[in-house]
């Protein structure tokens, strides 16, 4: 009896404090914020339409491409439409694009790829 008692207090205690560790250990790799390196170049065909496509998947890279580039603002990227459209799709917000090794926000993946001139590359 006096064992069992002793477990079902000292496990939730020893949960807790795991949970916590693992938590304090994931924030180096996940949540911090990245550094974009200034020379970053992002790609139309690799990165950006596969995303798309995702959500878009009946439409061929160029129709892709067309949608896109008439929807971004190469001299603000920020103001593009693309980003009001789908402001309150939360999955399109939220979702993380791999480069190299770096994880980017979609959405700042579509103003850097603005900002370089929104090309077919
Ligand atoms: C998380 C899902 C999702 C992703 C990712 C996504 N879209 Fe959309 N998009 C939608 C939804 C939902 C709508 C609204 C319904 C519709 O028109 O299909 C929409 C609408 C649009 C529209 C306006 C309607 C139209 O057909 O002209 C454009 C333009 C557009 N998306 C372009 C893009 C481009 C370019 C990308 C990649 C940068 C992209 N979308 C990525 C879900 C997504």
């Amino acid at each position: 009896m006096m064992r069992k008692a002793w477990l079902t207090r000292l496990l939730p205690a020893a949960l807790i404090v795991a949970g916590g560790l693992s938590i304090s250990s994931c924030e180096q790799y996940s949540w911090a914020k990245q550094e974009v390196p200034q020379d970053l170049t992002v790609s139309f065909s690799e990165t950006v339409q596969p995303f798309c496509q995702g959500c878009h998947s009946a439409w061929t890279v160029d129709r892709t491409y067309d949608k896109l580039s008439a929807n971004v603002d190469t001299v603000t990227p920020g103001s593009s439409r693309v980003l009001s459209i789908h402001s309150s799709i939360t999955a399109f917000g939220s979702q993380m694009l791999q480069i190299d090794t770096l994880l980017i926000p979609a959405t700042d993946v579509i103003k850097l790829w603005a900002s370089q001139g929104a090309e077919k590359n």
